[in-house]
């Protein structure tokens, strides 16, 4: 996700917001940039494509000088990683610059009413639309900066972490935010902003946490005498800092003392990124929903499937191709679009998809499901399919990568950068993004009947929420896996739409605790796995009660009917299984085709803490690299 500072105080502020960039390069970003109100009133705005060191190279020749800055690496949301669409954003008279992390949902119906007014856009992102919706709001209502800023964000669906400047008044520094993170530091004379505390914990440790629909206003008045606003703390040149909301009610600020380090902070407070991105992923999947699923319309809505829809609903066969984690994921959506839409699914290896002179026909669909979008043999996977004439569509992480760029159309997953090697928040995004495409697909051709879309909209719904329970589970899971470190192999087990989860399970197990283990479809134990089963190797079992849930019970009974030790997921209040399994993790019940999203959290947190105990490197696991952009 995009990441903000910025400065307003005594000191150079150009040294302060190159190095507040540096601190935010762990969150993954494609490009940044700076904008600097100088001594003599000028506003500067630097850009640069790709890394920090970029931007610093493009402005060495350039005036940086100036105390108030704002500051921003971009994670692309609206538009392509480019110059032109990096932040931060001038207003149309240049008056105004702008940076912004989040996603204005709305930004497509605000940039038509501007353009009705005359208003001209030179980037693709939603940030630009907001920049102008507030000089908008401020020429014809005649008010302040900060009026303008509240009345703007009252029109404005989505999130957003905001930090604005005005080059008429380059005392003030405003900022608000709602649904992305902000965080105001308080120095000696002078005050910071982020998107969190990482660039501002080395200055000072008094910080204030800006919530939801808040709008900070702080002035440095450069001479002595009120700015209007209230003193936080101490005399005339410590500067005044104001809290209201974005209806004008003031709020009293409540000043916080840091207590986390550096490379705490990075992690969001979390030992290792694995587990913050696993605890994200409530509030990853429902970024990935906003906008996407509307439970009060109970209606989904994916462009990509919108403009294309009759590519899908002419498709004879849906080729899907990926590697790894995403291969799991498009297991899954083989069971859901050959029950939802009825259309034939091969789910093929890239690596082998490329190379095995498929058949491929110019009506075929192939979707590529990749995170990181740079997945070579996945990429090559589409080059062939797309020199055949086929359609691709790719479920994708990282705006602009190499594979949605080849894509015909695509969905991002819209997660952030996924920093851990091992693929979490990413996958459960994936399987959302590709159950949201077999509900369109399978309403659109009527092969779903209408009561279960509905049923299933819904509950997609309350998946962040059900995801949290699974979490609360956490420290139970870590206390458990402990006693399986001793083990040199386990077996996961599934059936039906959990069956692609057991792989998954062994696969985030193996990467990082380099233990051996396998996924397999729970009734192949009987044609030879069951010969494995002893004391000594743990068998995973993926049991929520749906499906064949009687088979799988039967599964497990035939395990401890040779010692085997079982480890169970299950659904809440299950009295079957928790009775014959040696541990069980509980899963709220959901649809069946969700469970995925369920069962897969407690696997993913018995690698981590299995990993942990063994003292494996959890978030660069040996051998491995994050986009394995080689054959
Ligand atoms: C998943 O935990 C692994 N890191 C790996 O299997 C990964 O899923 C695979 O390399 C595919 O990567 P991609 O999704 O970026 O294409």
């Amino acid at each position: 996700m995009c990441g903000i500072v910025g400065y307003i105080g005594r000191r150079a502020a150009y040294p302060i917001l190159i190095k507040g960039l540096h601190r935010l390069e762990y969150r993954g970003y494609d490009s940044a940039g700076v904008a600097l109100i100088n001594e003599q009133g000028k506003l500067n705005v630097y850009k640069a494509k790709g890394k920090v060191s970029q931007l610093e190279a493009y402005a060495a020749d350039k005036d940086t000088g100036g105390t108030i800055g704002i500051a921003h690496t971009r994670w692309a949301t609206h538009g392509e990683p480019n110059t032109v669409n990096a932040h931060p954003h001038y207003s149309e008279s240049e008056r105004l610059a702008i940076i912004h992390n989040g996603i204005i949902e709305n930004y497509a119906v605000l940039k038509a009413g501007l353009q009705q007014e005359g208003y001209t856009f030179k980037s693709e992102t939603d940030t630009e639309v907001l920049v102008q919706l507030i000089e908008y709001t401020q020429l014809n209502k005649h008010v302040d900066l900060k009026t303008a800023v509240q009345l703007a964000l009252q029109q404005v669906i989505g999130a957003y972490a905001i930090a604005i400047l005005d080059k008429d008044h380059p005392d003030t520094l405003i900022a608000a935010r709602k649904g992305s993170p902000l965080v105001v530091g308080i120095g000696e004379g002078e005050y910071f902003l982020a998107s969190d505390a990482t660039p501002i914990v080395e200055y000072t440790d008094q910080v204030i946490y800006i919530e939801d629909e808040e709008v900070v206003s702080i002035c440095m008045p450069a001479t002595s005498g009120s700015a209007g606003l209230p003193p936080l703390r101490g005399g005339q040149g410590e500067g005044f800092l104001n809290i209201t909301t974005i209806n004008n009610v003031e709020k009293t600020p409540e000043i916080k003392r840091l207590e986390l380090s550096l490379s705490q902070l990075e992690k969001g407070g979390y030992p290792h990124f694995m587990l913050k991105e696993i605890f994200e992923q409530p509030r990853t999947l429902t970024d990935s929903m906003r906008g996407r699923v509307n439970v009060r319309q109970d209606n989904i809505a994916l462009s990509g499937f919108i403009d294309n829809k009759d590519r899908f609903l002419n498709a004879k066969r849906i080729i899907i191709t990926a590697c790894g984690t995403s291969w799991h994921a498009g297991l899954i959506a083989m069971y859901a679009i050959e029950e939802f839409a009825q259309i034939p699914v091969e789910v093929e290896y890239s690596s082998e998809f490329r190379y095995r002179k498929p058949v491929i026909n110019k009506d075929d669909v192939v979707i590529a499901i990749s995170q990181s979008g740079e997945t070579a043999d996945t990429l090559a996977a589409i080059q062939l399919a797309k020199s055949k004439g086929a359609f691709i569509f790719s479920i994708c992480n990282v705006i602009g990568a190499s594979i949605p760029r080849l894509s015909d159309s695509g969905c991002y997953t819209h997660v952030g950068p996924e920093i851990g090697v091992a693929s979490t928040k990413a996958f459960t995004a994936q399987v959302v993004a590709l159950t949201m495409l077999a509900l369109c697909i399978g309403r659109e051709k009527g092969t779903l009947a209408p009561d279960q879309y509905l049923r299933i909209v819904r509950e997609l719904g309350q998946i962040p929420d059900k995801i949290e329970r699974v979490l609360s589970q956490n420290k139970r899971i870590a206390d458990f896996a402990k006693t399986f470190t001793y083990a040199q192999n386990f077996i996961y087990l599934g059936r039906g739409y959990n069956y692609p989860v057991a792989l998954e399970g062994a696969l985030k197990l193996k990467e990082i605790s380099y233990i051996h283990a396998e996924g397999y479809p729970a009734a192949e134990m009987k044609h030879g796995p069951i010969a494995l089963i002893s004391q000594e190797m743990p068998v995973v079992v993926v049991a929520p009660h749906c499906g064949t849930y009687e088979k799988v019970v039967s599964n497990i009974q035939e395990i401890k009917a040779r010692k085997g030790r079982v480890i169970a997921v299950v659904t809440e209040g299950d009295e079957v299984v928790s009775k014959i399994a040696d541990y069980t993790i509980e899963i709220p019940e959901t649809e069946e085709c969700l469970t995925p999203l369920l069962t897969v959290i407690p696997l993913q947190l018995l690698a981590y803490h299995i990993a942990v105990v063994k003292g494996c490197d959890v978030d660069q696991p040996r051998n491995l690299a994050k986009s394995v952009t080689v054959e």
